[in-house]
């Protein structure tokens, strides 16, 4: 491999919030753009709860797939207190329907309708655990009580491991970690336990977001940490070990919703997400375990096919649109006006 152009397999994205209706027409060719596939959080408002649901929504995505475009959207439910075991059966009976995703109530945006205790989702886990449909889990406790930065890592004490003895069949993926405590955890945890992670998480610590002004566009749940959790999560994904995959979480808000006094979680990522990733895996000399972190252990986790089309990066320095459109609003993403170093070949 030249070190100025990198060949893979091309990706997949394992947690990606692409929005509704005409936001669609943004969030859709961003990602379809590099990747051929990404699981699609149901946190909409309403939440997905049904197959019904997600269905209709998998077909408003596919129809803001740009021309020519192979793009498969695997979409998931989203677990509250009353989802019926029922809908379990409906779910692994569906080709497109990977996953189900837990939220603890109000823990992030538009989580509401969030499960407000564990126990109450047994019957459905049980279903889950029976027709091997994972979990994914938005990994933080929601109590007062619990500061920001130690939600992630109180999670795994007091919900994943009892969680995980409780289910010793239930294939499990928290998402988008950001401690050392949890890349270490998921290290050490048996197969069926995997972990995604954001290029954000793996960029950025909390001072980019709050030394020196604060930076809204970087504020994200989980909250981004201390260095220290960074250097982990760069240290695990470029381990080559398969639990650890690529998942953006690319979250796009109206820019009025972010730059407010009381601005909303999520980073927009999804226009320039590979090429970020790439960043971080050539500062830590890593450029040739990139494509098994984004093409290969993802879909070895979920039991699927890995992709056969290829793409290339190129090393080309390219400015990231200050914003765009996003519905009737815009949409900052990370690094607006800055560089990037590595370009999709042939892309936009
Ligand atoms: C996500 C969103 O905006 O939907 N926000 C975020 O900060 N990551 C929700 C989530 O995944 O927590
Ligand atoms: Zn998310």
């Amino acid at each position: 491999m030249s070190s100025d152009r990198i060949s893979l397999t091309r990706p997949d994205d394992w947690h990606l919030h692409l929005r509704d209706h005409a936001t669609l027409a943004t969030t859709v060719p961003h990602t379809a753009r590099c990747f051929r596939r990404a699981i699609v959080m149901p946190n909409l408002k309403p939440p997905v709860t049904t197959v019904t649901a997600a269905g209709e929504y998998r077909d408003r995505i596919l129809a803001a797939i740009p021309p020519g475009g192979s793009f498969e959207p695997l979409m998931t439910l989203y677990l509250t207190d009353n989802l019926a075991p029922v809908e379990i059966d409906r779910a692994a009976a569906t080709s497109w329907l990977a996953a189900v995703k837990y939220y603890p109530a109000g823990a992030t945006t538009n989580s509401e309708s969030g499960v407000t205790a564990i126990e109450k989702t047994w019957p459905v886990l049980e279903r889950m655990q029976e027709l091997d449909l994972p979990l994914l889990m938005h990994g933080e406790v929601n109590h007062r009580d619990v500061d920001i930065f130690d939600r992630e890592a109180v999670f795994i004490d007091q919900v994943l491991q009892p969680l995980i003895r409780r289910f010793p069949g239930l294939r499990m993926v928290l998402e988008h970690i950001t401690t050392r405590e949890a890349a270490e955890f998921v290290a050490q945890a048996d197969a069926r336990i995997g972990a995604t992670i954001t290029a954000h998480h793996l960029l950025y610590h909390r001072g980019h977001m709050l030394a020196g002004g604060i930076r809204p566009h970087l504020y994200c749940l989980p909250i981004l940490k201390r260095d220290v959790h960074r250097e982990a999560l760069r240290a695990a994904a470029t381990s080559g070990n398969p639990r650890f995959f690529l998942g953006t979480d690319s979250a796009p808000h109206p820019v009025g919703e972010k730059e407010s006094a009381c601005g909303c979680a999520g980073v927009y990522t999804a226009p320039a997400a590979l090429e970020l990733y790439a960043e971080v895996f050539e500062e830590e000399q890593a450029l040739d375990r990139l494509e098994a972190f984004a093409a290969f252990h993802g879909p070895d986790f979920y039991g699927l096919e890995r992709n056969i089309s290829r793409l290339e990066l190129v090393r080309n320095d390219w400015t990231i649109p200050g914003r765009y459109h996003f519905g009737a609003a815009e949409v900052i993403p990370v690094r607006a006006g800055e560089t990037v170093r590595w370009k999709l070949a042939g892309g936009a």
